[in-house]
């Protein structure tokens, strides 16, 4: 599997290959590849990797192939398409294994990673023409953290919505959060929009609040990495923040997400597993140290935000309005 290195965008094109599940893992633990989406799919690739190792060592799928999709899947802990596409994966490998040799098993395992991946495009593009329509006259927008085409498979979630808002006349400029500690927004959308054409706006993240208060944007619009049955939506830390501030500016505050970010299982998002990644990405900014010696920091990855400050969530087969619990109770049974 090849795979853009994104911890060295915008400056560098660099690829990674992937010949086994372990460099999969890593990439997904340095956020080589990172994204809700992109990480579900690129764990589905990893899988196969493992399997088609397992059966060329001789061993036995039966024994070694959970183990490869727990490590796989302890990767990272909050984004549930990872989940989601490790228990896909194991469903289809469970259903074949009795009638199957391993050699067999390996190609179907891989069949289903490529169905994961082609999906994931076809969404990406169904979400874009559900949400463009939110616009309707030429707005200017804010976004935080990537949630466009390397986060996903195709086009991007968030970003394929602006990005089809814009072809159609309704986007004027994207004001893009800064994102930190990692920087997603300025390293990676502003990145991609710019590369489209699109106008974009930098900010640092402390901004935003006085973007919105002197009527600079109209609309918020961002990913999700996981949303439990109540509404609740787990995004990039910062989410929260610019949900709150959405509703004292009276701006929509959008969220857009496939339904395989939905976790069915939760019904709030105090259940949500938040990951807390190293120190260093606090301490440093772009590889340098710029904090002193002998103190701590905190570093969550993700915030959640409760239902109440959400307007609306862009799905692939529809746009839910607030409130969200029976709609996203329908939802589940297009869920793969
Ligand atoms: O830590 P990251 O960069 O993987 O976080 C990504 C996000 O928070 C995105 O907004 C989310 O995964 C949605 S991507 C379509």
């Amino acid at each position: 599997m090849r795979l853009i290195d994104q911890t060295q965008l915008p400056l560098t094109e660099q690829y990674i290959e992937c010949d086994d599940y372990q460099r999969v893992a890593e990439a997904i633990r340095r956020l080589e590849v990172r994204g809700a989406p992109a990480i579900g799919a690129a764990a589905a690739y990893g899988l196969v990797l493992g399997a088609r190792s397992v059966v060329m060592a001789g061993q036995k799928l039966d024994q070694r192939l959970p183990e490869i999709a727990a490590e796989l899947k302890a990767t990272r802990p909050t984004a549930v398409n990872l989940d989601w596409a490790i228990r896909r994966m194991m469903k289809v490998f469970e259903t074949n294994r009795h009638n199957r040799t391993d050699a067999e098993l390996s190609a179907i395992l891989e069949a289903e990673a490529v169905s994961i991946a082609m999906e994931d495009s076809t969404v990406n593009n169904k979400m874009a023409e559900w949400g463009a329509v939110l616009f309707d006259k030429p707005t200017s927008v804010l976004t935080h953290c990537n949630a466009g085409a390397l986060a996903t498979v195709a086009t991007g979630t968030a970003l394929g919505v602006i990005c089809q808002a814009w072809r159609e006349g309704h986007i004027k400029e994207v004001f893009v959060d800064e994102t930190r500690p990692l920087l997603q927004g300025s390293r990676l959308t502003a990145f991609e929009l710019s590369r489209q054409g699109i106008s974009v706006i930098l900010i640092t993240d402390n901004m935003a609040a006085w973007v919105m208060k002197t009527g600079r944007v109209q609309a918020v619009i961002v990913g999700a990495d996981r949303i439990t049955l109540n509404g609740d939506v787990a995004n990039k830390i910062g989410t929260y923040g610019l949900a709150i501030l959405s509703r004292t500016h009276n701006i929509p505050f959008y969220v857009a997400a496939p339904i395989s970010t939905f976790d069915f299982s939760l019904i709030k998002g105090e259940d949500i597993p938040i990951e807390e990644r190293p120190q260093d990405e606090v301490f440093n900014f772009a590889g340098v140290r710029t904090a002193p010696l002998g103190i701590q920091a905190f570093n969550p990855a993700f915030d959640v935000t409760p239902a109440e400050y959400v307007t609306a969530i862009v799905t692939e087969v529809g746009v839910l309005w607030a409130p969200f619990p029976d709609k996203i109770k329908l939802l589940a049974k297009y869920q793969i």
